[in-house]
């Protein structure tokens, strides 16, 4: 074998995503921050109930209590061995793994699973298990459920009222399926929009996060000292993450936080206050780290400040198997997190060990049992507060199995005001907003008729990704909405994704953005809005071309770089995340058959509209802050101003340049590009968990390496020719080619290939250039991690200078392997090259 085919075996280490930072630690200082008068939540009584009752329960039960399982890996049968004191249900978790799953099916889990936590047993005490679910807009995992907007679109509503009313409605919702707890609202002061969570944020602001905090969890646990606290239809709120998740490290999901203290205290505790004066029962730690520490074992700011110095009395939860990232434990073990101020932590698949363990470290001393006593009042406390104590079996509950509340017409107007009041208009040339209603409508773009799109993540899925109109039964898309607003007043609308008409429109409204997407896999480099076509932008231009005056309609996360698509259209309104209510789009789009406008714009930006693709840090008040629209921006209809001509040329930075050519990774294709799987029958764009090409050869898996859903098992069946590739705007990559960059594939082999394997590269119709990895995928270690690389001047057949797949793996043979990053590297140690 040719040497240079040989397999790099620069093994990757395992902790890929969380690389040693070497940082310089800091100790949080308590008399720092403010002082808040503690929670007090229960009466002397009710202390002293509790009090009796832990005297009562085992060290087991005690531990128990400490502990959440996930319902995808605990039946109500494992209570009986292992008395957790809570459950959760997962982004992608649903009864009898089911994530459609109707609400009866959670109604009678949650049963379940209380029947046996309260069951009379010898030895047993009887305490209710606490069910919590990620209600972050709407009951959002239950189909049928009313979707409100996400967090980014109610901060543009700059309404604190609005907000307790949306989290009222959701509490509601909640309840109806007997949970107990949701895991909301997230109170990110979001400093960097890279991030994939800022839409979970309301803004950028620490004034706005102030101002809504206390109404979000009034809105789901009702007022505290008023009869309305935890009363049917509310309840337990979590307020998370605590602290800094908005603002790490360029924006970098579950990063270091370098901002001072007095940062941490002016800005990002900005919701915590409210909350916590408000009663927030429950405070989710933050996955990221603060000058080094991760929060998960950060005892200074878990234990010194939150709980001392501003008065926490709740419970603090861990977020999903964050202990595993803390130096020293596991996901199964974690005495540190428990010691820093932690009582209960999220072990959705690993309870079972992390109970065995927590035993053996409470025995051993090395978790002092003070420790674990205070711990278990916490729940406790929350338990009574919540008044699970008191309340039956959840579908004997006056607010549980009330199935006709999920997505109620009351909830829907209320959601359709909220998506009103959100969007945000940025540009509105010759007022052409709002428009006639008599107009013959094109309605165009692939967010048009898309409940999925509207929506994001945290929909039914984790990611939002893999739902369609009909798991949405009654959701209205924007082009629904449109198109009963413009039939009403004698209009016509005419739904093309393409574009393409067969009368030529008055008016056409594009609506295009972001696919679904959460967590760290929403996190980009940049903030250039590239898609991996621009189907949408060449449209607008086309339209405009014909004298078709054009409406955006941007469907978003959080702002974006669109120069080149607000150039495109005569007006541009940033829709964000809307949810089910499409409806509430067409109210601000189109006049009332009498010609009137049915409603003004009142949505003012939360966040920044970025001038070029790449932050540049500076927030209002700051010196350099130079954003295309500031927060607080957004026209009326009324106002006459027409928007100059922006420049198109992105302004991202060499560096920010170089980051782009990151192709894939953490188990999605990064930044514009896209991951395809093909074959005979046709090409699938993979954004599912689980996806095949069109013909079933190839079949693309989500799976977990270092965190959830990080990595790609793709297995070709034999059955014919079938492929994988990234694909995305062409890039010039010529001088790195002539420098010696590589395509480097971090890659396991699962099972070796039956027939050749190659590697091509594309640049358009009939350009790219093809090279044999078979050898090179065989000689790899089967099970272990290696780098792949490609010399990119290998392919010398191809123009690089516009490149569109820098890589498309083709066999017709059998193979299965997982990748989790695909990137351009300058270190070419171990390339391929066959032939040179
Ligand atoms: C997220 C939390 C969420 C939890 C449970 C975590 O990955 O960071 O926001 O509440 O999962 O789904
Ligand atoms: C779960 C989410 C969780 C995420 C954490 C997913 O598998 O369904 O609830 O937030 O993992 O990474």
């Amino acid at each position: 074998m040719n040497a240079s085919l040989r397999f790099a075996l620069a093994a990757a280490g395992a902790a890929l995503v969380f690389a040693a930072i070497p940082a310089i630690s800091q100790v949080a200082t308590p008399e720092k921050w403010p002082e808040l008068p503690r929670q007090n939540l229960v009466s002397p009584a009710v202390a002293a109930r509790i009090t009796t009752m832990l005297s009562s329960m085992s060290l087991e039960e005690k531990v128990g209590q400490l502990i959440q399982a996930d319902i995808s890996t605990i039946t109500p049968d494992d209570l009986r061995r292992y008395p957790l004191g809570s459950i959760l249900a997962g982004g992608n978790s649903g009864p009898g793994d089911d994530d459609r799953a109707p609400a009866l099916a959670w109604l009678a889990m949650a049963d379940a699973f209380h029947r046996v936590s309260v069951e009379a047993r010898p030895g047993h005490t009887p305490i209710p298990v606490l069910f919590g679910i990620d209600a972050v807009h709407g009951n959002n995992n239950v189909p049928g459920a009313t979707i409100f907007p996400h967090n980014v679109g109610l901060g543009a509503a700059h309404d604190a009222d609005l907000v307790r009313r949306v989290a009222d409605a959701t509490a509601e919702e909640v309840a109806v399926i007997g949970a107990d707890w949701t895991f909301a609202p997230t109170l990110a002061v979001v400093r960097d929009i890279r991030w994939g969570r800022s839409y979970e944020g309301f803004g950028e602001e620490p004034s706005l996060i102030r101002s809504y905090a206390a109404a979000a969890i009034e809105g789901l646990q009702g007022r505290k000292n008023t009869p309305d606290f935890l009363s049917d239809g509310h309840v337990v709120a979590t307020a998370k993450h605590f602290i800094g998740d908005g603002g790490t490290r360029n924006g970098r999901d579950q990063d270091d936080n370098l901002a001072s203290e007095q940062e941490l205290i002016d800005i990002h505790a900005a919701g915590y206050l409210p909350a916590i004066r408000a009663g927030a029962l429950t405070v989710m730690v933050s996955y990221n780290s603060w000058h080094g520490v991760k929060m998960t074992a950060n005892k200074a700011l878990l234990t010194d400040v939150l709980k001392d110095r501003l008065g926490f009395d709740g419970v603090v939860v861990g977020d999903w198997n964050a202990q595993a990232q803390v130096p020293g434990c596991t996901r199964y073990s974690c005495p540190a997190a428990y010691n820093a101020g932690i009582d209960m932590l999220m072990a959705p698949d690993s309870w079972k060990q992390l109970f065995d363990n927590t035993l053996a470290q409470v025995r051993s001393g090395e978790i002092p049992i003070e420790r674990i006593d205070d711990a278990v009042r916490r729940v406790l406390t929350v338990k009574f507060v919540s008044g699970v104590f008191e309340r039956a079996v959840p579908s004997e509950r006056s607010d549980a199995g009330r199935f006709d509340r999920l997505g109620t017409p009351v909830h829907r107007v209320l959601a359709r005001e909220a998506v009103r009041k959100s969007l945000v208009l940025l540009k509105n040339d010759d007022n052409l907003l709002p428009l006639q209603p008599k107009a013959n409508v094109l309605v165009a773009g692939d967010g048009a008729d898309n409940i999925a799109k509207q929506s994001g993540g945290w929909t039914i899925s984790w990611q939002g990704t893999g739902n369609s109109n009909a798991d949405f039964p009654h959701g209205t898309s924007v082009y629904e909405g449109i198109r009963r607003a413009v039939e009403a007043g004698g209009g016509h609308a005419e739904l093309s994704v393409d574009g393409t008409y067969k009368t030529k429109p008055d008016v056409a409204i594009v609506v295009f953005g972001e696919d679904p997407y959460a967590e760290y896999q929403g996190d980009r480099e940049t903030l250039e809005y590239a898609p991996s076509d621009e189907r949408e932008l060449a449209l607008m231009r086309s339209l405009q071309e014909q004298d078709i005056p054009v409406v955006a309609v941007f469907l978003s996360g959080r702002p974006l770089w669109v120069n080149r698509q607000l150039n495109a259209a005569d007006a541009f309104v940033a829709a964000w995340l809307p949810g089910t209510e499409g409806g509430g789009v067409a109210d601000l789009l189109v006049r009332a058959p009498d010609g009137n406008a049915r409603y003004d714009f009142t949505g003012r930006l939360s966040f920044s509209w970025p001038r070029t693709a790449m932050p540049n840090g500076k927030h209002r008040g700051d010196v350099g802050y130079d954003p295309l629209f500031p927060v607080g921006y957004g026209l009326s209809s009324k106002q006459t101003v027409e928007l100059a001509q922006l420049p198109e040329d992105p302004g991202v930075s060499q560096v920010a340049q170089l980051d782009r050519w990151s192709f894939f990774r953490r188990g999605r294709a990064a930044g514009s590009w896209s991951l395809f799987a093909g074959d005979k029958d046709g090409e699938e764009r993979v954004t599912a968990t689980r996806q095949s090409s069109a013909g079933k050869i190839v079949d693309v898996h989500a799976i977990d390496i270092a965190q959830q859903e990080d990595a790609k098992q793709v297995t070709w069946s034999g059955g014919g020719e079938g492929s994988i590739w990234i694909e995305g705007r062409a890039i010039d990559l010529s001088s790195q080619a002539q420098n010696g960059a590589v395509v480097a594939m971090r890659v396991k082999l699962d099972a070796p290939p039956t027939d050749r394997v190659k590697w091509d590269v594309t640049c358009g119709k009939s350009c790219g250039a093809s090279i044999d990895v078979t050898d090179a995928l065989r000689a790899a270690p089967p099970g272990e991690w290696t780098m792949l690389k490609v010399k990119l001047a290998c392919f010398a057949g191809a123009d690089l200078t516009k490149l569109e797949r820098p890589m498309q793996l083709i066999t017709s043979g059998k193979l299965t392997l997982t990748f989790t990053e695909l990137k351009l590297d300058n270190d070419a140690s171990g390339a391929i090259c066959p032939g040179s």
